[in-house]
């Protein structure tokens, strides 16, 4: 059953919008949960494809979890591990679920986890984290797509990664947490997700510091030292940016909920100087608003407190109606660009060579038929179809799904024309669009 998304653009965005727990900090505290004995518990969670992939994950090594939805609460029991092993199947559904290495090498002593892959966005290696466990005293083999670590005793040593991976800081900083001595990681990742883990792990009984900034370091401590613990997680900050995306891009006015502003300066800058308002009504929330056609500028995706690379496709989307030329630099991925021939399809002018697109503003974007082909490329379709004029069918869902929480209902909350559907209640959603359609004539 292939489901698709419609939507009629051209309106404006006005409401309310309530931001989600954050997928990529959410993720790496599930598995930071198996770390001590009992039950631990996260709130916040969002109900995404990927949280459930990860729950399977930690459940295939015979650790006991619950996923409540309507409290978005998970409890993790790690009193008993009984399986080391993390499969292909699962890992190469889900990358990050790789994160789960760290963990269970430094609670078990042995791990084996399938080695995930290359992505659609690019070949997204993981010998930074590799490279770092044996430098922390693990015995590594790669064995048929699998790697095999064994550590009867990790020791804290200083690891300098080449690149400031968030996965591979966080890797370390798990296995770390139960090491002999200190470990410093230099030129490690400064993502407001990293904080949250060590926030998370320092709650439970683990002594991290310097997390937000590219030195972290920490004293290992005893496995009797950890103890389970209750912790809300962050908002999700790339959630966040796209509705301000949508809301600024179809030049409408919304407020933005349970969203934490210093996460998105960057972004929010750029935002700015593209022609937007941005106004912080309460430290959790900001109203952001456009009345006009959007500047042109120029964008250089960078670790973090650059711009973020999860945000870049949403960015592009907004641009390729904006006054002049913007010039796109992608420096993280070197596939991250796969929504450029779909915005072409809606009218767009984008010129792109290997890391670089220009994107000419044209006047408006006009609705067709598109496929998502990762979670945020999918992300700037839904803005695209939202700014075009005329109806659009978004396919390949499933990317989406991955990281947005009820999108299509946070997107209806704010008046846009958008149904899902799939091929036998295509009459059901074309009669649900026209009553959407009525419904925001009668609202305007
Ligand atoms: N890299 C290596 N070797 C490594 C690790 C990374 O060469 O051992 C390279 C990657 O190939 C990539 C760059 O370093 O080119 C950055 O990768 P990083 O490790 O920082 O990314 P990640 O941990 O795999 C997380 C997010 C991504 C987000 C990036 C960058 C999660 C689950 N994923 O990925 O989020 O783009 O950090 O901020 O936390 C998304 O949510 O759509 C998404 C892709």
């Amino acid at each position: 059953m292939v489901e698709k998304l419609k939507i009629v653009g051209g309106n404006p965005l006005h409401g309310e919008v309530s931001i989600s727990g954050a997928k990529n900090a959410v993720l790496k505290l599930m598995a930071a949960a198996i770390l001590p004995q009992g039950e631990s518990i996260i709130h916040n969670v969002p109900q995404l494809t990927d949280v459930n992939i990860m729950l399977r994950v930690i459940e295939e090594l015979g650790v006991k979890t619950k996923y409540d939805k309507a409290s978005k609460t998970v409890a993790i029991d790690a009193t008993d591990i009984t399986s080391i092993t993390a499969k292909y199947e699962l890992v190469s559904k889900m990358r990050a679920s790789f994160i789960i290495l760290g963990a269970l090498v430094t609670r078990c002593k042995e791990a084996i986890v399938a080695l995930p892959g290359g992505c659609a966005i690019g070949e997204r290696r993981v010998d930074f984290h590799i490279k770092g466990l044996e430098a922390l005293g693990a015995d590594i083999k790669i064995e048929n797509g699998y790697v095999h670590a064994k550590a009867q005793r990790l020791v804290g040593t200083d690891i300098y990664l080449d690149i400031p991976s968030v996965g591979a800081t966080e890797n370390l900083m798990l296995a770390a947490v139960l090491a002999e001595g200190a470990t410093r990681i230099q030129n490690a990742a400064q993502e407001p997700e990293i904080v949250d883990l060590a926030n998370f792990l320092n709650a439970m009984g683990a002594d991290i510091s310097g997390a937000g900034t590219s030195e972290i370091i920490i004293n290992g401590v005893k496995q009797e030292n950890l103890h389970p613990i209750e912790y809300t997680t962050i908002p999700d900050r790339i959630e966040a940016g796209t509705y301000m995306a949508a809301i600024i891009a179809t030049k409408g006015k919304g407020i933005i909920k349970n969203v934490l502003p210093s996460h998105l300066t960057f972004f929010n800058s750029k935002l700015i100087k593209m022609g937007a308002n941005i106004k912080l009504i309460e430290p959790t929330v900001l109203e952001v608003s456009c009345n006009q056609r959007l500047n042109s500028v120029n964008i250089v995706t960078q670790p973090y407190p650059g711009f973020p690379t999860d945000l870049q496709s949403l960015a592009m989307a907004m641009l390729t109606t904006a006054d002049g030329v913007s010039i796109i630099t992608e420096s993280l991925y070197e596939n991250r660009f796969m929504q450029v021939p779909e915005l072409r399809r809606m009218g767009a002018d984008i010129h792109q060579e290997r890391n670089h697109a220009l994107v000419r503003g044209v006047e408006k974007l006009a609705g067709t038929n598109v496929k998502a082909s990762d979670l945020r490329a999918g992300a700037s379709l839904i803005v695209a179809a939202l700014m075009a004029e005329g109806k659009s069918e978004i396919e390949a869902l499933h990317h989406i799904d991955r990281g947005y929480e009820l999108f299509e209902t946070k997107f209806a909350n704010l008046g846009a024309n958008i149904v899902r559907y799939n091929d036998e209640s295509d009459t059901l959603a074309n009669a649900s669009l026209e009553l959407n359609k009525e419904n925001l004539n009668a609202s305007v």
